[in-house]
């Protein structure tokens, strides 16, 4: 642990829920969206992440997926990244993490089952598919399939066979976060909950945090307050890369 910061106690009855945003994945290198030179500074959240944009210019929005399939593509996965991976390995089944992020450094940390809400950048789906309903009711039926293609201008978008345009598999404003059932599940049987490098300004997941029981301990990773600090029991003020490590005592030796 960078700094001396008292350990977070998990015991074997616990059950440990991780909600991750842009700040894990900071220290990789990649930018987060709202903090000073984030990502919403330099582009307008209407025009690349909301189905109006899609509709109005769908070769900006893929510019900046592309944009984002480069930069996440050359970036590892720090400490922070590891530190939860390890946890997972220790504590099996009884951990569970979903991330806002659409990066892949969880994976690449050698997390095994992570829950991405906001949908995964090496991912597209067809414009038409279920999951974009609401866009154009054609409902095409084949599923997200794995892509690391970069697409800079409208003309160069590939085709699904149905016709339609093919999309980030991300969830975009507007647009309902993905395997929210599951989550609230894990989060109903939750007793530790660790929430990292995340404003807390993006609902629903702003609220996992309200919606687990008082009895659940509650801990913040991350420089600064989160907007939702009150609902919180401790937070632990740090970059997470440097404070996650040794964080969490499990009881059971490595
Ligand atoms: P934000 O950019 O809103 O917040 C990033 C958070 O990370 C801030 O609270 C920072 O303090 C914190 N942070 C910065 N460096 C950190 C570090 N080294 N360690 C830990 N924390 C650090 O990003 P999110 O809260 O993830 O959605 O944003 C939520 C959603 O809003 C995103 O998933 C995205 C965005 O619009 C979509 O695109 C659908």
């Amino acid at each position: 642990m960078g700094r001396q910061e008292e350990p977070i106690q998990v015991g074997p009855e616990d059950r440990v829920f991780v909600l991750t945003g842009a700040g894990v994945s900071a220290e990789s290198g990649l930018k987060t969206f709202r903090d000073q030179g984030g990502l919403w500074e330099g582009h307008r959240v209407e025009d690349v992440a909301t189905p109006e944009g899609w509709a109005a210019d769908a070769g900006q929005v893929w510019r900046f997926y592309s944009e984002r399939r480069k930069g996440a593509g050359q970036a590892q996965p720090n400490p922070a990244h590891r530190a939860l991976a390890e946890l997972e390995e220790k504590m099996g089944e009884r951990f569970f993490l979903v991330t806002q992020n659409v990066d892949d450094l969880h994976e690449r940390a050698g997390s095994k089952r992570v829950v991405h809400m906001h949908g995964e950048l090496f991912m597209s789906r067809c414009e038409n598919s279920a999951l974009g309903a609401g866009m154009s009711g054609l409902g095409c039926e084949r599923p997200p399939f794995r892509d690391a293609a970069l697409y800079e201008t409208a003309a160069a978008i590939a085709r699904c066979a149905c016709g339609g345009r093919i999309r980030p598999h991300i969830v975009w404003f507007g647009e309902i976060p993905l395997e929210m059932a599951r989550i609230q599940r894990e989060i109903d049987r939750v007793t530790v909950m660790l929430v990292v490098g995340t404003s807390g300004a993006v609902y629903p997941a702003a609220n996992f945090v309200r919606w687990a029981g008082p009895r659940v301990r509650k801990y913040y990773i991350g420089p600064e307050e989160p907007m939702n600090a009150p609902a919180f029991a401790r937070l632990v003020l740090g970059n997470a890369g440097e404070v996650l490590p040794g964080l969490i005592e499990t009881g059971t030796r490595e």
